[in-house]
């Protein structure tokens, strides 16, 4: 495996980081001796051995050191310097190091990068001569990590943990910030629900137990690119009564649920049994289970979810031309992860759907209520993880100052929905914001506005901090005082009182004045040009002023605190507030995003009939630079199966997926673009498009579209949309076609599903014939002397060909082979002519009982496929070998515009990915 720069997110988060940790993390401390270190090294060899595959973050002062293997690893990833520190066993010993100011950075590369991290901190102030207590405070791994820099802000981030019984297997997701947890029980051998529910919740890390039946799924997670973990825990030790403790902290059903499900009893203790290594403090906070079935909300298999880029896109992984980056409308980070839940999993059920919009269709209706209500959600932040790090005791004071002022807003939001009270959805919002008052009141008197050093408290809060203040503030001026006596005194006018970290206070005098110290000053230091002096008043001043300095300190740490856990005392009620304020944010995103796209409320009826006037593709409209032209839909009993041609670039795929889209919005609640929507319920969504293979699990291009379109088959039902875009066209055409073929008719005569079905094999045109609801449309297009002319218009009837060398003119193909082609298709053209003579015009609807003279036509075609196949790998091979070359040619330009001498190292190994990177 091979990890490119920009893509290691991504990559890692779809798992090859297990790889790379497994690989590169060998144990190697135990094979030390450890007996000749240092006191310092053997401290670190005893951390060392408690944390077997991490790296080790080994504070010394201000920065976190790696040694060994660890600085080896972390040095070649981080593209840092690799340094050596003393010797062990006669060989120096490798050693680099990141600064503590810096260490998000570095973590964020790393763990990303599928490392685990043990951060190991000094415990106490050094004093000279004496080893510095350490101990590890953190174990970051990617689904337990809890600081926002080190979070995709808009990514909820679950640790999964996957238990297969005998008969069933659950699915845990939890979500540490939150405090959530989702499971859900499937039949045993159910791998494709597995797939599609790890697409919905898209976990940070994958818990597998170490046990036999479980071992066989690591290869089936890694090969979809997560990152897993095994998770040793003997459910019949002491660690097995704690955790069944902790499963009482559940409500009484949700207990007898698990009592009902062994699978969802070990999957629990298993993600406990880590948690508990990884994050303990967390596991006070997780007293419910939400149960569900995948059912419940719309289905869409991993590969739809996929096909559709709903949440990422399908080049990079990002977000660019997504639905999501459409949908996300809001202003919080928290808003955005809710829009993100919401289009993971649409509604099924209609009073729900409703609900939500009503609520969109209130700020839509009222411009100025959303306005008002985007500035007020504007002063949240991200309250819901500033929540989560309250509860988890890892915020800090910025968490607090910003938790006050979202506190102070919150009264002004309730005036706001008040005015909506007949808006069910802004009731429920409203009933879940309880009266902070007293807390914002607590905070906004004892938080300091601007902290930093002595700072964290305000002035006025304590009379004791206050007292301790003054008298630093007198001291300071005692210390001005002293400085104009000893001035006077020495009649040295430049004569000045200083402070540093090393000396403290010192009186300095210039060389120039040297004479006139007098005998009672005692030197400190001699510097070029001047001398440091103290005396005995200065040395008691300097201490008073220290000692004043510490108390001030240990009491505002004493205030801050109280002030913590008076503020996590309400950590449940808090968690509500922030859970309500990220719905409302996100009705509030789609509102916007309705109101700025011209969007519309789609109504649902109780038939299956999918009606839509001018629907629009929410993506591809907003990046069509002359326009986007509108479509309609009627897919209804009369016509429920669409077998759409036309030319290549004609807007086919665009059609199948904006239908699909627009239904999938609308099961969000959220509103459509068209002019008119009045949709069915579907209780599933599948779709089968392009081309993707998936060589990692050892799949061709075409097995994985048979096995995509078998589970369409499998698992389609009457209330289902089917999207079907070129099934059949990764194998001869014969086999395709046929394929296809009994492909429509089954989904046509056994499922009854409403289907769109585009293609290039206009022999499928024939089936309407045969079929009442199946129905031709094509895409239209006009063919000019200066070439093709899409008009996107999608029509009833059949298109009069696909006009490929049409759309190779406009890929820029080589004139010659353009030409060439256009000689091709013309005696090919006259040979099919020659065979059509004696050939039977219908497509026969058993395709084993095929005609001899139809043979003859089909070969023909067989040819001229065969031969369009020709041309377009000369077409491919063509642009590839002009894409290498200019790729080379930029490196090339770039090399010779470089400035070596300005460059770092750091810089350089930079550059060298990129071109590597490009090069691939
Ligand atoms: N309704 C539309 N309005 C404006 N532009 C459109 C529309 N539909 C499609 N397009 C543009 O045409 C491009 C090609 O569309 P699409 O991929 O849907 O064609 P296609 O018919 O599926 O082609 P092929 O047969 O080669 O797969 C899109 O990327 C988009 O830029
Ligand atoms: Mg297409």
């Amino acid at each position: 495996m091979r990890l490119q720069r920009g893509q290691v997110a991504y990559l890692c988060k779809r798992g090859y980081g297990y790889t790379l940790l497994s690989a590169g993390l060998k144990p190697f401390w135990h094979l030390m001796n450890t007996e000749k270190h240092t006191p310092l090294m053997q401290q670190y060899h005893d951390i060392r051995r408690e944390h077997p595959d991490t790296l080790l973050f080994f504070q010394v002062g201000d920065f976190y050191e790696l040694f060994f293997e660890d600085a080896k690893k972390a040095s070649a990833f981080l593209g840092i310097a690799l340094t050596a520190r003393g010797k062990s066993g006669g060989e120096p010993i490798p050693l680099c190091g990141v600064p503590i100011h810096a260490k998000e950075h570095y973590l964020h590369k790393l763990i990303k990068g599928g490392f685990r991290v043990a951060i190991c901190d000094q415990q106490e102030e050094p004093t000279p001569g004496k080893l510095v207590r350490r101990a590890v405070t953190q174990v970051l791994t990617p689904g337990t990590l809890t600081d926002s820099k080190l979070l995709d802000e808009k990514s909820a981030s679950y640790l999964f943990s996957f238990y297969p019984g005998e008969r069933e297997w659950t699915l845990l997701f939890g979500e540490l910030l939150t405090a959530q947890l989702w499971a859900t029980t499937v039949p045993a051998n159910s791998e494709r629900i597995v797939e599609s529910e790890l697409a919905r919740f898209f976990p940070d890390e994958l818990l597998i137990p170490n046990i036999k039946a479980a071992k066989p799924f690591i290869p089936f997670f890694k090969k979809q690119g997560y990152f897993t973990t095994l998770v040793d825990g003997d459910i019949r030790s002491d660690g097995n009564a704690t955790a069944q403790e902790w499963l009482q902290r559940f409500p009484e059903n949700t207990q007898q649920l698990i009592q009902k499900h062994e699978s969802m009893r070990l999957a629990l203790y298993y993600f406990y049994a880590y948690i508990k290594r990884t994050q303990q403090t967390s596991l006070d906070q997780f007293n419910q289970l939400f149960v569900y079935k995948p059912e419940d909300f719309l289905v869409m298999d991993a590969a739809t979810q996929r096909n559709l880029e709903l949440i990422r896109n399908n080049q990079n992984g990002g977000y660019t031309n997504t639905l999501f980056a459409v949908m996300d409308g809001a202003t919080t980070p928290m808003g955005s992860r809710m829009i993100k839940k919401w289009l993971q999993r649409p509604l099924i059920k209609k009073e729900a759907i409703v609900q939500r919009q009503d609520a969109i269709a209130a700020f839509v209706c009222e411009m100025p209520f959303l306005q008002t209500m985007q500035q007020l959600l504007a002063s949240m932040g991200d309250m819901e993880r500033m929540v989560g790090r309250i509860a988890l005791s890892r915020a800090q004071h910025h968490d607090y100052t910003a938790l006050k002022k979202c506190l102070e807003v919150i009264p002004e939001i309730r005036v706001q929905l008040q005015q909506y009270s007949a808006t069910a959805l802004f009731n429920v919002i409203s009933s879940h914001m309880a009266d902070f008052s007293a807390l914002s009141d607590l905070l906004h008197r004892a938080l300091h506005d601007e902290p930093g050093g002595n700072k964290l408290i305000k002035a006025g809060f304590d009379q004791q901090l206050d007292y301790m203040r003054n008298l630093i503030e007198n001291s300071n001026r005692s210390i001005v005082e002293l400085e104009r006596k000893e001035q006077g005194e020495t009649t040295i006018s430049s004569l000045k009182i200083r402070y540093n970290n090393v000396h403290g206070y010192y009186i300095e005098i210039t060389n120039p004045n040297k004479h006139l110290v007098p005998e009672r000053y005692k030197r400190r230091q001699t510097l070029v040009g001047k001398e440091r002096y103290t005396t005995p008043e200065l040395l008691s001043l300097a201490h008073e002023i220290e000692r004043a300095h510490a108390q001030i300190e240990a009491r505002e740490k004493e205030l801050f605190d109280q002030v913590k856990r008076t503020v996590a005392e309400q950590s449940t009620p808090l968690r509500k507030l922030a859970h309500a304020l990220a719905h409302l944010d996100a009705i509030h995103g789609f509102a916007k995003v309705a109101y700025n796209n011209g969007y519309i409320r789609p109504t649902f009826t109780d038939t299956r009939d999918i009606t839509i006037a001018d629907g629009r593709h929410p993506i591809v409209e907003q990046n069509a630079q002359t326009g986007f032209i509108p479509n309609d839909t009627n897919l209804n009993d009369a016509q429920s199966l669409w077998i759409i041609t036309g030319p290549n670039m004609g807007g086919k795929s665009t059609y199948l997926r904006q239908v699909a889209l627009l239904c999938i919005m609308a099961q969000c609640g959220a509103f459509v673009p068209a002019k008119r929507a009045e949709l069915a319920l579907l209780d599933r969504v599948f779709t089968r498009i392009g081309a993707g293979d998936n060589l990692a699990a050892g799949k061709s291009t075409f097995l994985v579209e048979m096995e995509e379109t078998a589970s369409i088959c499998a698992h389609a039902t009457k209330k289902s949309l089917v999207i079907l875009d070129e099934v059949g066209r990764g194998t001869s055409t014969f086999d395709g076609l046929a394929i296809a073929h009994a492909v429509i008719e089954y989904l046509y005569t056994h499922i009854g599903a409403r289907c769109l079905f585009a293609t290039h094999y206009h022999e499928l045109t024939t089936l309407p014939a045969q079929y009442p609801g199946i129905v031709p449309f094509y895409a239209a297009s006009k063919k000019t002397d200066s070439g093709i002319v899409f008009l996107y218009k999608i029509m009833q009837g059949v298109a009069d060909g696909s006009f490929g060398i049409e759309v190779a003119k406009l890929a820029n193909l080589p004139d010659e082979v353009i030409s060439k082609a256009v000689e091709h298709l013309k005696t090919l053209t006259e040979h099919e002519q020659a065979y059509a003579h004696h050939a039977v015009p219908a497509v026969p609807a058993d395709v084993s009982g095929v005609a001899e003279s139809d043979c003859v036509r089909r070969s023909s075609q067989e040819r001229s496929r065969k031969m369009d196949d020709r041309l377009l790998q000369e077409n491919r091979r063509l642009k590839e070998k002009i894409a290498a070359l200019q790729k080379q040619a930029a490196i090339i330009t770039e090399l010779q515009n470089l400035s070596l001498d300005e460059l770092t190292p750091k810089q350089a190994f930079d550059l060298l990915w990129q071109w590597k990177d490009h090069q691939a």
